[in-house]
């Protein structure tokens, strides 16, 4: 855990257009500066960032956050590896709080990575004078330049050569990196021997492990890096760093299962493929590559362990669907994998294939289907058993609504019943109206999520118009009465509101800009009603010119709706013969009070 004041901290010192800038051109528009929006394809510029709030905002496709959001969702760096980013970039280092990396962990961290980058740059030099390993890459078809935007190196055939690498070969750094073996003799020896070297990095471009392909025929054909403090095998991929800009250009992030699927793809021009590391897919890495791409297609090979990984990856996929991003598979011919197709038939057939790529929904339900008859009401009961499993892991909303259409249709049931049978609150009853309130607003910050439909400014809910105002200016909250936000219905909005006066009160935050109020409710139940609130600030659903005004009236309106409510009431005591004389006076000065309070009204 880093401590939230840190978080503050860095955000309030953090200049979001300096950090931006690194990365798309901005230009100077009024208070703001805009660009043509990095999240999505567009001409004309909808991306806009205020420096003032220390957020950013894109118009078109709804994207938006903090320095750190933008971290995560354009460098696909994870939550506690942006903020170190930016904490770097400022000179900090990031305290740490509870069971996180201690100042050992983190030095013995960065001594790793200063070996293995060590090893990596001796490989590659290795490569220049080793005949016989340059000559297998070209036999595989790639040239110089590929193999250098890799980093491809060759270790040589010897048991210690990396003695010439390292000033101290006995160095304890080089067993924990996973270079070295020490056997039961107590003799230390190269892991990798004779072996085309693939370094694999982190999203920073950090060599963190390495896969060594044996020259000849031999086993393992592989031979990675173990688990080491810098390498757990799940969460990396393999060409995440060199595929980066592909995958912002196409918006498609493709995945193979091997390192030379990856290098022969990127050699053929195809720069968005990245892999799994001799590992099945896990929700780590889907979430990982969803964050920065709005369709991911898995490509494995034609053959029955490409139909298994396949499978695994729909299973990884579940929990990190989101409506608005696709996940597709695609099955080449039983004989190839990517690295021989596109070799054989070139980039664009490759491109026409991954175009065309089967949708998880339909994957999904042949998958189920597989050894059911669905001529017989045996058949269709199997396949909804089999659906049970899965079906209810679908995290986005509407797919989900989607396919339990189809698989009803597919189990001659009704949607009712198939949604009763997987255990599944029933479908929404209006059948010309798929979308449900609140599934885009399931959007967490900094993810792409898009508007809902504003209603008519008159009939938004006094909660709503109260949180916006706050997230306007938070330090507003100081001067909202916490007893007329209680008369408000218990929604979402209401306690995103309590939480912000309380805040307030608390005093940290007051001065903060936006975005430091964002970081503080960052995976906090009220994240979603923040996002809400925030889409149409951003929309322009609030005059930031005449926020104190707005909140007076609204306030007044408030306090309006508390009286007439305890009017009704006393009137009613009145009319059953209960009041005694301190309600007849009340009832006098509630009266004048709503007189008071509707002639202020301006609405
Ligand atoms: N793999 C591994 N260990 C092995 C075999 C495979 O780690 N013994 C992993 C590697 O990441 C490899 C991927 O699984 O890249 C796919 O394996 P495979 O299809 O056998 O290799 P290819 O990528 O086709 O390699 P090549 O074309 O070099 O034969
Ligand atoms: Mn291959």
């Amino acid at each position: 855990m880093i401590p939230q004041a840190f978080i503050q901290d860095l955000i309030a010192r953090i200049d979001i257009v300096d950090l931006i800038q690194r990365y798309v051109p901005l230009k100077k528009t009024g208070a703001n500066y805009s660009a043509c929006c990095p999240f999505h394809n567009e001409k004309t510029p909808s991306f806009t960032v205020s420096p003032s709030k220390q957020f950013y905002h894109c118009f078109g496709c709804g994207a938006h956050g903090t320095a750190i959001s933008f971290l995560m969702e354009h460098a696909g760096l994870g939550f506690v590896d942006a903020v170190k980013e930016l904490a770097q970039q400022l000179g900090l280092e990031v305290p740490e709080e509870g069971p996180a990396l201690s100042g050992t962990e983190r030095e013995q961290r960065r001594s790793l990575i200063d070996v293995m980058s060590t090893a990596a740059r001796f490989y590659r030099e290795q490569l220049k004078s080793s005949p016989r390993a340059i000559d297998y890459l070209k036999r595989r078809g790639l040239t110089g330049e590929i193999a250098a935007r890799f980093g491809i190196g060759y270790a040589p055939d010897g048991w210690q050569s990396l003695d010439k690498a390292f000033p101290k070969y006995d160095d304890s750094g080089l067993a924990e990196a996973g270079l070295v073996i020490d056997n039961e003799a107590g003799r230390r020896y190269d892991r990798f021997r004779d072996r085309i070297m693939f370094p694999i990095q982190d999203a920073r471009g950090n060599v963190i492990a390495f896969g060594g392909r044996i020259l000849d025929a031999g086993e393992p054909k592989y031979l990675n890096s173990p688990e080491t403090p810098l390498f757990e095998k799940g969460r990396e991929l393999y060409g995440l760093p060199q595929a980066r800009v592909g995958i912002r250009e196409t918006g498609t992030v493709i995945v193979v299962e091997g390192y030379m699927d990856v290098v022969a793809l990127a050699q053929y021009g195809v720069n968005n493929a990245v892999a799994t590391l001799g590992t099945a897919t896990t929700p780590t890495h889907v979430q990982k590559l969803l964050r920065q791409a709005e369709r991911l297609v898995f490509c494995f090979d034609g053959d029955k362990a490409g139909r298994k990984a396949a499978r695994r990856g729909l299973e990884a996929s579940l929990p990190h669907l989101a409506d608005g991003k696709t996940v597709s598979f695609l099955f080449l011919p039983a004989e190839h994998d990517p690295d021989s197709f596109v070799r054989e038939r070139g980039a664009e057939a490759f491109q026409l294939a991954i175009r065309d790529a089967t949708p998880l929904g339909r994957f999904l339900l042949d998958t189920l289907a597989e050894g059911c008859d669905l001529q017989t009401a045996e058949g269709r009961a199997h396949l909804v058993h089999n659906a049970k499993e899965f079906v209810p892991k679908i995290a986005a909303q509407v797919l989900r609504l989607q396919i339990v259409r189809d698989l009803a249709a597919a189990a001659q049931l009704s949607p009712e019943e198939t949604s009763a049978a997987l255990g599944l609150a029933p479908p929404p009853r209006p059948a010309f109206e798929p979308f449900q309130k609140g599934d885009w607003q399931k959007g967490r910050f900094g993810k792409k999520s898009l508007p809902a439909p504003e209603p008519r400014v008159g009939v938004v809910p006094l909660e709503q118009q109260l949180l916006r105002i706050l997230l306007a200016r938070p330090r507003l909250g100081d001067k909202v009465p916490l007893a007329l936000v209680d008369l408000l219905p218990e929604t979402a909005e209401r306690a995103t509101v309590m939480a912000i006066i309380d805040a307030c009160e608390d005093g940290t935050l007051l001065d903060a800009p936006l975005g430091a109020w964002i970081e503080h409710f960052r995976d906090s139940t009220h994240e979603a009603a923040i996002t809400r609130a925030m889409q149409s600030i951003e929309e322009g659903y609030v005059d930031e010119s005449k926020l104190e005004e707005t909140l007076r009236g609204l306030l007044d309106r408030l306090e309006l709706q508390a009286v007439e409510t305890e009017l009704k009431n006393l009137q009613i005591q009145v009319a059953s013969g209960r009041a005694d004389n301190s309600s007849a006076a009340r009832l006098g000065s509630l009266l004048a009070k709503k007189q008071k309070l509707k002639s202020g009204q301006t609405v």
